[in-house]
């Protein structure tokens, strides 16, 4: 038997083959939602236009629901001899109402509910991967409050280059996130209008309400080009772009757990909760979860590419290529989504080792640029000389194999007369971070009322809902 949603002009069933390329079912059965919500929005408005009856709209709306539930209990048989979850929910009302199910499909088509499904279910994901961000910044605001004074070292180039504060470093990724959230709200905006009732490319000529179906399902407004509404899958690729950037950011603080954690560095502990043991090596705590996260970057931008290989040489308007958009797509955002939870949790989860981090901030001749600026305020050198006198300074306590504040002050003043006792006193890695009082910096007193801030931001936020 040929398909009985097109299969008028075939006579013969399609090659298996040929069934095993087109169909989609196992993928956008994930969509059921989202398509029985656009159809029940769609039926309303034929009514209410004068296009079908009041009562066959009543009938297909309690037949959608009836399915939705079906799908929800497990009940629902999704067969793939109807390819996809269009033919699939539609045909299943048939079985249940009857032919009034056949109405359901005036002046709409495949390609507009589709593209009309995708971009709720694209929707809901910036919602939740939204949420999602906003419990990691709060994991982050948290533990930057309680370590807004711990002292460990800065890094550039991994070196050891200034001392820091662990609620600062926390605080850099409470604004990476709060970015990220950015270019999510930024993609939701521009996704946020219907296609549905553009039809298969050019609109139709039955008198539909756009505007009514638009507003039913929490649109903005309806698109305003029929070939484009069914053609593009711009949203998926910005939204994609918004998640590869936030995967990237999940991924450098990933690292850095791996780091931390390494018996080298030795900076954080995680708990057994967090950590996996090894079959063979009694005695390793391997930071398995920050790893993973660190890979599945590679699956969100993957699908990015993925989709933008799809996209770049399709003509208008809809190309059946564009059934590709879905399984990388959600795979990649349910990626995110559970990087974004494992980070998370290991924010919440560390413990970090404060003496070790100290004594590591110290290491490294790390408070050197606090010499060479004691230089330039109180004896009013120019920053250059000073820098070069500290190295001078510098070479000789590594010599001597001491820390910068180990070195007898006469061994200073061998290298510049006019250094005093005073000095002293910028020499400790907590006099340095609390000097760092500029705009930004990490002096403890501005770390903790960023933190503070952020937690009434946060919290003012979830007042909103
Ligand atoms: N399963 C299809 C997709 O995901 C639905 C649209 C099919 N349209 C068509 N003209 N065959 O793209």
């Amino acid at each position: 038997m040929s398909n009985k949603m097109w299969g008028g002009r075939f006579s013969e069933r399609p090659d298996e083959i040929m069934e095993e390329i087109n169909v989609s079912i196992d993928v956008d059965r994930h969509l059921f939602a989202q398509d029985i919500a656009a159809s029940k929005a769609h039926a309303a408005m034929l009514a209410s236009q004068g296009i079908i009856t009041a009562s066959d709209a009543k009938n297909i709306g309690k037949g959608l629901d009836t399915i939705l539930s079906e799908i929800g209990k497990g009940d629902f048989e999704f067969k793939r001899a109807l390819e996809d979850i269009h033919m699939n929910v539609e045909s299943r009302l048939s079985e249940l109402i009857g032919p009034a199910a056949g109405r359901l499909h005036t002046a709409r088509s495949r390609n507009d509910q589709v593209a009309t499904d995708f971009r709720l279910y694209v929707r809901d994901i910036v919602d939740e991967t939204d949420a999602a961000l906003a419990a990691f910044q709060q994991a982050l605001v948290d533990r930057a409050l309680e370590h807004a004074g711990t002292v460990m070292p800065g890094f550039t180039h991994l070196q050891t280059a200034q001392p820091v504060t662990f609620g600062h470093h926390l605080l850099a990724y409470v604004e990476m996130a709060a970015r990220d959230r950015g270019r999510f709200q930024d993609a939701r905006k521009r996704l946020n209008e219907s296609p549905l009732g553009a039809a298969a490319l050019a609109g139709t000529s039955f008198p539909i309400d756009r505007h009514a179906t638009a507003k039913a399902l929490g649109f903005d407004r309806p698109m305003a080009n029929s070939l484009d509404a069914v053609s593009d899958r711009d949203f998926v690729l910005e939204t994609l772009s918004a998640a590869s950037i936030c995967a990237v950011h999940m991924s450098r603080f990933a690292e850095e757990i791996v780091i931390w954690t390494s018996p080298l560095v030795g900076m954080i502990r995680l708990s057994d909760k967090f950590t996996t043991g090894s079959s063979i090596m009694p005695q390793k705590r391997n930071p398995d979860a920050a790893e993973l996260v660190r890979a599945k970057t590679g699956r969100v931008i993957g699908a990015l590419n993925g989709l933008l290989i799809v996209m770049k040489g399709l003509p208008l308007a809809y190309q059946k290529d564009m059934q590709e958009d879905k399984q990388g797509a959600m795979e990649g955002f349910a990626a995110l989504s559970l990087a974004i939870r494992a980070m998370t949790g290991m924010v919440r989860d560390l413990v970090p080792d404060e003496a070790r981090m100290r004594l590591a901030a110290g290491e490294g001749y790390a408070t050197a640029t606090d010499l060479a600026d004691w230089l330039v305020r109180t004896l009013k050198m120019p920053f250059r000389e000073a820098h070069h006198v500290t190295g001078r300074i510098v070479a000789k306590a590594a010599e001597s194999g001491m820390a910068l504040h180990e070195l007898p002050l006469a061994e200073m003043q061998a290298i510049e007369p006019k250094i005093t006792r005073d000095v002293l006193g910028v020499l400790s890695v907590e006099s340095s971070v609390k000097s760092r009082t500029s705009f930004g910096g990490t002096a403890p007193k501005n770390v903790a009322s960023q933190a503070k801030a952020w937690a009434k931001r946060l919290e003012k936020e979830r007042k909103l809902g």
